[in-house]
């Protein structure tokens, strides 16, 4: 029976779900959305209105049953590959290969010129296929936990979180959210997942002992997961478990293509 590429339904959820989760680091899986509860809702909910998201769902399906997903996200100038993933049972045949070119040429609307995307650093054979695509190295990221310490000196000042209600409604749902943490320095765009983990990308959020404040009155029992740049992190982060390295790959689409065809 022939393997076929096409762009996901929201029947395509469940599957999803079951492909990306055999396939990823098992350690890791907590943090993400794809180890919350109630992912495959989220996503049959996004495959509803795909049409209007910026990011497109492929799936390869052989008979009924999902071999392999991949998810990009487009701007006007470039498309960022969110996540590719192949059953193990089904690698080495061209899935991945002919999921991606497929998921290119749908999603190039006209002024798209390059694609990035995060691997992890111990994954060797997938940096290994990007690299002969032509994708090159940006920059390094790591994944740190750490537990949320109240500042030392007592630090008050203003802070709200404007729109927790709505996020409290949708995490009852899919098990994650995200809300706008703002202080007098800046706003943050601050993720949750599960009853476990704050998740950051913004490096400020470190050193802002108002927002540090914020997040441990808000659940104290959190850990804080940041996906940082390592170029930007001074040294001696005392606390820190470092749980994974990612790199950010980039290249141009067009030679990617041609290298596909
Ligand atoms: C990476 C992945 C998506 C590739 O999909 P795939 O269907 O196995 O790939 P293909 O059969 O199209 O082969 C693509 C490339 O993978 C590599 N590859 C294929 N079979 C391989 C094998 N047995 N051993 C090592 N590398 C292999 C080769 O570089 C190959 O390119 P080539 O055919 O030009 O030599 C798939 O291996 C996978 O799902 N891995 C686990 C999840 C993952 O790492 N995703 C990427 C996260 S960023």
């Amino acid at each position: 029976m022939a393997a076929t590429v096409q762009r996901a339904s929201p029947d395509h959820a469940q599957a999803i779900v079951a492909v990306m989760r055999s396939g990823f680091i098992d350690h890791l899986l907590p943090y993400t959305i794809f180890g919350c509860h109630g992912i495959a809702e989220y996503l049959c909910d996004v495959l509803s209105v795909q049409e209007y998201s910026s990011s497109q769902y492929f799936v390869c399906v052989e008979g009924n049953r999902v071999l392999a997903f991949a998810e990009l996200r487009y701007t006007p100038t470039s498309l960022f590959l969110n996540h590719i993933y192949v059953l193990a049972e089904a690698r080495g045949r061209g899935i991945g290969s002919e999921l991606l070119r497929y998921a290119l040429q749908q999603m190039m609307t006209g002024g798209q010129d390059t694609l990035e995307l995060d691997v992890f650093t111990s994954n060797t054979r997938a940096v290994e296929w990007y690299t002969s695509l032509g994708l090159a190295p940006v920059y390094e990221q790591v994944w740190l936990e750490a537990g949320i310490r109240p500042p030392a000196n007592g630090a008050e000042g203003w802070w709200c979180a404007p729109d927790l209600a709505q996020a409290n409604r949708l995490h009852e749902i899919y098990g994650f959210s995200q809300f706008s943490l703002q202080t007098s320095s800046a706003s943050y765009i601050t993720g949750r997942l599960g009853a476990h983990a704050f998740r950051s990308t913004n490096i400020l959020l470190l050193n802002d002992e108002i927002a540090t404040r914020a997040l441990f009155t808000l659940d104290r029992d959190r850990k804080m997961l940041y996906i940082l740049r390592s170029d930007c992190l001074t040294p001696g982060l005392d606390g820190f478990k470092v749980l994974a390295s990612s790199m950010r790959l980039q290249g141009q689409i067009d030679s990617v293509r041609a290298r596909l065809a």
